[in-house]
């Protein structure tokens, strides 16, 4: 028999605002990269108090033109977690670089600071924090060892737009941030990505690169490389409104995150991976570690409730083979990690129902 599902791991959703601001840039013809994605990336460096932002197509592509812009190339390294999506990974290596993974912390599926050193080598040139789910890595500890390597912090912030932390915002605080506007994002405009940087130069370069290094298409010259990665005004229409949104969109799943951790307390099998909403972080998911995970997952499926378990460590892909395959704390979080119900338009009785479902299957 089917199992219908009632719950989608993720909800968000698109209202009338969305379609009208639309509906009226197909009208006005501003149908490609053009005065809306301009206005789009002014509007999310002032709300990210940063002086430049450039958007393109995801935010896979926006970190491998910060890679690029940053002058990593062929044979140069980069550090990475060993909890992220593998896109982080895969942007290095389109960028040539050889990606070195380290172990995350053992509470936190966040790069651990105190490893970074023992993975440096002469071709070392960037760390990539990467802010899972609104988590802020520690960016005093990261910023001190690049100080001190001379190497650039390039932050990915796909899943921690506006999420606040003593330094400033995720993906602020390094020499280049980027973020995902893709469909299970806190702003989305189904597909898309953005760079933030202060550096004017980096900004330049990356600009220009999405269309080809090509500056000015009248009087064309071809100085550099580059690619068609441009954003569209139509997304960038959605985007404006999606951002308007941001408030309510970020009061609702800290507000998810909240009832999940104080429902969730009291059951010894389960913990909700923390995320600091009282200092401003933004949990963009609701993730919990769980013994036995595929039994719950099954026994909530059978409710109809949708769950994603953990996606795997990078270091199982065999395209990028590592110098050690120790990585205990990423593979727990792989092993245990689970989404719940979640997202910025999953109504707050589907986490109640969620919620009292796993509290059902712990009491039996
Ligand atoms: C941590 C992380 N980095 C990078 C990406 C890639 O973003 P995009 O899908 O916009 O290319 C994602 C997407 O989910 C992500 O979660």
């Amino acid at each position: 028999m089917e199992k219908k599902s009632t719950i989608p791991w993720w909800n968000t959703s698109f209202d009338d605002r969305e379609v009208s601001a639309l509906a009226e840039a197909v009208r006005a013809r501003k149908i490609s990269q053009g005065d809306l994605t301009a206005a789009f990336e002014r509007r999310v460096a002032e709300l990210l108090g940063v002086p430049f932002a450039v958007a393109t197509t995801s935010c896979t592509m926006a970190l491998y033109i910060a890679f690029y812009a940053a002058g990593i190339r062929p044979g140069d390294e980069v550090i990475l977690p060993d909890r992220t999506f593998i896109a982080t990974a895969h942007a290095a290596q389109l960028a040539g670089a050889v990606v070195r993974l380290i172990d995350t912390q053992r509470d936190l599926p966040l790069i651990d600071p105190g490893q970074i050193e023992a993975a440096i080598t002469p071709k070392t040139r960037a760390i990539v924090p990467v802010h899972l789910c609104g988590r802020v890595c520690d960016m005093d500890a990261l910023r001190a060892v690049a100080r001190k390597h001379s190497l650039l912090v390039i932050e990915d912030a796909a899943q921690s737009i506006f999420s606040r932390s003593p330094w400033g915002y995720a993906g602020t605080v390094g020499d280049v941030g980027c973020f995902s506007f893709g469909m299970a994002k806190l702003i989305s405009t189904g597909q898309g990505g953005m760079i933030v940087t202060s550096n004017e130069r980096l900004h330049k370069l990356a600009s220009v690169f999405r269309t080809h290094s090509v500056a000015d298409t009248f009087h064309a010259t071809y100085t550099a490389f580059g690619l068609n990665l441009r954003f569209t005004d139509m997304q960038a229409a959605i985007g404006l409104v999606q951002l308007e949104k941001r408030k309510d969109k970020i009061a609702h799943v800290q507000k998810l995150y909240e009832l999940y951790a104080a429902g969730l307390a009291s059951l010894p099998r389960i913990s909700v991976i923390p995320v600091k909403t009282s200092e401003g972080e933004v949990p963009n998911y609701v993730e919990i570690l769980v013994d036995e995970r595929d039994r719950l997952v099954d026994h909530l499926a059978q409710q109809g409730i949708d769950t994603r378990p953990f996606l795997p460590c990078p270091h199982r892909s065999p395209h990028l083979r590592q110098v050690t395959d120790r990585f205990p704390n990423a593979e727990r979080f792989e092993k245990q990690g689970l989404f719940l119900p979640s997202g910025p338009s999953q109504p707050v009785e589907n986490a109640e129902r969620c919620i009292d479902s796993i509290r059902k299957y712990y009491d039996r």
